[in-house]
């Protein structure tokens, strides 16, 4: 649906004074959802995500249960990963797993490039079928170059990311290239998203934070700089994860608003990033406090973000354990404040 007036979402990224701040969540669709649980028990992770009926379904789901500002569209970060030429399966009680790490120069040569809308046409689709569908903007997204390589070269989550670095300290060229060319591919999945009507972009470090504060600004930062410098005609977002210490140097990303975790104090981001739009941080478990606790703690945060360019969310995503009155909760108390 075309909106007849700027959406709050889109006023917020572009710092506009508002009176009360637009609210969407990161993983708004998914497990904690009884009806997302009710198609996953007959669908596989990725058969959901290359179907675009389905995909664009569960997307949906969250907005008929709640007033949000915004939908982001059903897919994974690592798709792209699986075009490129990996071995990618999403194991129950694992997470993802990629059979064929990538560890040597060989194995990076041997990546191919990817081309959104022939690689990963069915989510492609599903994006253009959310647009028609959803009558608030819908977000894009993809993995920032840094996080992916991570999946990548460990194969798997991890709490150390020991292979990553372990490549990045011993074969830096090999890892530059790594990150050059997935800093090409998220950049192009990112722009083909924004010319199929995505209203916004969301480019994903969560494991920059693994970094030490000269790693982080050799080489997650330079790489997302250069992915987010590859976009262009819609708000582009970059989220990180345990960087308060970065906070100061988040900018130099290049994107048009900063998402942050929890543990980063708002008014300091504010102070740090001046106008530069800002999305975030309620602790994700939240969610199961009492609703005066909820209300103090979201409101806390919008007072301290200020009128203007502030797009509430978490700062993560929400967990599968996630009651669903907490989740209404936080969307009341936001939509409950005003500036005025
Ligand atoms: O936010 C949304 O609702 C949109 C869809 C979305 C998913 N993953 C769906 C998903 C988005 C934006 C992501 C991003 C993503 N995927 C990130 C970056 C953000 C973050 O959460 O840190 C990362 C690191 C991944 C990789 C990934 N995908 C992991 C580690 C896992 C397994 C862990 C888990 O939460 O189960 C996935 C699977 C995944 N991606 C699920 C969903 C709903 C769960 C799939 C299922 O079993 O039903």
């Amino acid at each position: 649906m075309v909106p007849t007036t700027k959406p709050r979402l889109l006023r917020a990224l572009d710092g506009e004074v508002i009176d009360r701040p637009p609210v969407w969540f990161m993983r708004q669709a998914g497990r904690y959802l009884p009806e997302y649980r009710e198609l996953r028990a007959a669908h596989s992770f990725l058969e959901m995500c290359h179907d675009p009926k389905l995909a664009t379904e569960v997307t949906l789901q969250p907005l008929r249960r709640f007033p949000l500002d915004g939908a982001i569209v059903f897919s994974d970060i690592l798709l792209p990963l699986e075009s490129m030429g990996a071995d990618l399966a999403y194991i129950k009680g694992q997470g993802p797993v990629i059979s064929n790490p990538v560890r040597t120069a060989d194995d990076v040569a041997a990546l191919r490039p990817f081309v959104p809308e022939r690689d990963l046409p069915a989510p492609m689709e599903t994006l253009r079928l959310c647009v028609d569908a959803a009558d608030v903007p819908v977000l894009g997204f993809a993995g920032a170059p840094f996080t992916m390589a991570c999946y990548l070269i460990e194969g798997s989550g991890s709490k150390t990311w020991t292979e990553t670095k372990r490549l990045l300290f011993t074969q830096p060229d090999t890892f530059q290239v790594l990150l050059d060319k997935l800093a090409d591919a998220v950049g192009d999945h990112l722009q083909a998203q924004i010319d199929a009507g995505a209203a916004a972009v969301q480019l994903f470090d969560t494991w920059a934070g693994a970094l030490s504060a000269s790693d982080f600004r050799r080489w997650a930062l330079p790489a997302a700089q250069r992915a987010l410098a590859r976009v262009s005609g819609a708000p582009r977002l970059y989220f990180t994860r345990d960087s308060g210490p970065f906070l100061p140097w988040l900018a130099e990303s290049g994107a048009d608003a900063i998402a942050l975790d929890w543990r980063v104090d708002m008014a300091r981001a504010r102070a740090v990033l001046g106008d530069l739009p800002v999305q975030g941080n309620l602790d994700p478990s939240v969610v199961h406090a009492p609703t005066d606790e909820i209300r103090r703690q979201v409101h806390d945060i919008i007072r301290a973000a200020g009128p203007s360019g502030h797009v509430f969310n978490l700062g993560h995503g929400l967990a599968p354990d996630t009651p669903i009155a907490g989740v209404a909760a936080v969307v009341d108390a936001v939509r409950d404040w005003t500036w005025d």
